[in-house]
């Protein structure tokens, strides 16, 4: 076997993370970095959750439910989730959503009204299509256990 090859195998393992020459594309960054990396890290997380919060308080759909709510706390429990399943380095310390919904009513066209104002502070903030996607895809599932009429 030539050196060339030898070394070339052995210093993309070694920077990529693969095995090999001919598949060097699919170690870019995006592929193969979390998404907590990807979306910014905590700085970028905090000041989406903010403007998102404040989307909340104001979205004349929905911020009768929030009329009551220690933001500050949501906010919070919101960054450590999002920071948590996206991949960070975070602990949730929050109770599930099950449970922290629950009695609230909330209904499927309230659910909507929350993940358009989500994604109006992902536009915001030019969370690239396919983050957004991917955060979108964490968060989606909860509407099981939030949405209750
Ligand atoms: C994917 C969708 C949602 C996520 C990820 C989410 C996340 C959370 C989290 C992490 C908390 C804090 C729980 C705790 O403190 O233990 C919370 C509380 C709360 N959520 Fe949601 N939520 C979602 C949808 C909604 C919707 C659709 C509404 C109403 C329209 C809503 C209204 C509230 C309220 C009023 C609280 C209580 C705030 C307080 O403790 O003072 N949430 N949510």
């Amino acid at each position: 076997m030539r050196i060339s090859a030898v070394l070339c195998g052995f210093v993309l393992t070694a920077l990529l993370g693969l095995a090999g020459c001919a598949t060097p594309q699919r170690a870019t960054p995006a592929a193969t970095s979390s998404l907590y990396d990807r979306l910014g890290g905590m700085p970028a997380i905090t000041a989406v959750v903010d403007d998102f919060v404040g989307n909340l308080a104001t979205d004349p759909r929905i911020k009768a439910k929030f009329a009551n709510a220690d933001m500050p706390r949501l906010k919070t429990r919101l960054v450590e989730q999002i920071c948590a399943g996206s991949g960070g380095p975070c602990t949730y310390s929050g109770r599930d959503m099950k449970t922290a919904h629950a009695g609230m009513a909330i209904s499927n066209d309230e659910f909507d009204a929350l993940v358009d104002d989500l994604a109006k502070s992902l536009d915001k903030f030019k969370v690239p299509a396919r983050e957004q996607k991917e955060l979108l895809g964490i968060l989606g599932p909860m509407r099981q256990d939030i949405v209750s009429r």
